[in-house]
């Protein structure tokens, strides 16, 4: 018998976080947001980014707990090395950051808005995380948010499949690299958060409802389903290296 047979359900009851200093980027909406209030309901002591400072303000009113708020643009390397020369040590961080461009059919594809792609998402997360590492204790854990796209073979995804890709490729690398601190990744499908209001309301829930219908849940995603994944990656000591779909079964093969 070895000792982790003495684990009691009431030890594996207790939580996970309780006292750990986690960073969410990107944190004032959508997975972001519910990750820090995941984290936050779980013990931890949270720090969310953003640049809105009025959206950060009003999130941590409704995430609650030890949650403190810091403004920053993830795309700028100073407001980035300012962040984490003053920040304390940091047990889990979690890059939920967001771009929007480098979609679309590849033929008429802007490459300016490509490179636009990949400043708003591949650059930001890669800067955080060499930035944050001398404040990362050696025990705790990154997670990129990248994104079914990387893998999916939608028409019109190809620059989409480039960025969040890329980031995907990093993981296994970067967790030998890295060890023992611990880097994953969460693949989210379609999740109905802020992002999407970029898109007509009308528009917006035809294209969930038909998602909805073709996917083996039925639904698309909530920004909790991304939380739950993110959070239970950073609290396992036993998983790096990992890029884990959560996507309700939308990228499964169907051998069409
Ligand atoms: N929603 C989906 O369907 C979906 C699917 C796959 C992957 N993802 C990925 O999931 C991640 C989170 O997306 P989400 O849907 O939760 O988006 P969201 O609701 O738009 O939230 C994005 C968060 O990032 C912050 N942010 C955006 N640009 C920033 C910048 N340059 N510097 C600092 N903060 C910045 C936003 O605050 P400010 O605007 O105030 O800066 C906000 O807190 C993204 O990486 C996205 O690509 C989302």
């Amino acid at each position: 018998m070895t000792s982790d047979t003495s684990t009691t359900a009431a030890n594996a009851t207790l939580s996970a976080s309780a006292g750990r200093q986690v960073v969410v980027m990107g944190g004032s909406s959508g997975i972001g947001e519910a990750t820090a209030t995941l984290f936050a309901a779980d013990g931890a002591e949270v720090v969310i980014t953003g640049r809105s400072q009025d959206k950060l303000d009003q999130a941590v009113g409704r995430i609650g707990g030890k949650t403190g708020s810091y403004r920053m643009d993830a795309t700028d390397q100073a407001d980035i090395s300012a962040f984490f020369e003053h920040s304390g040590p940091i047990d889990h961080l979690v890059i939920a950051v967001s771009g929007a461009a480098g979609g679309g059919p590849f033929a008429t594809l802007d490459l300016a808005e490509l490179a636009a792609g990949f400043d708003g998402k591949f650059w930001p997360q890669v800067r955080i995380l060499q930035a944050a590492l001398p404040r990362l204790s050696r025990d705790g854990s990154v997670t990129l948010i990248t994104a079914a796209s990387a893998r999916a073979a939608f028409p019109g995804t190809a620059g989409l499949a480039a960025i969040n890709g890329a980031l995907e490729a990093m993981v296994p690398p970067l967790a030998t690299e890295l060890a023992p601190l611990r880097i994953n990744a969460v693949s989210p499908g379609v999740i109905d958060t802020p992002w999407w209001d970029r898109v007509p309301a009308e528009q917006r829930q035809a294209l969930f409802d038909g998602l909805a219908a073709s996917s083996p849940v039925g639904r698309v995603g909530r920004p909790q389903d991304v939380a739950r994944a993110i959070h239970a990656l950073a609290t396992n000591g036993f998983i790096t290296g990992v890029v884990l779909d959560c996507t309700g079964g939308a990228n499964l093969p169907t051998g069409r």
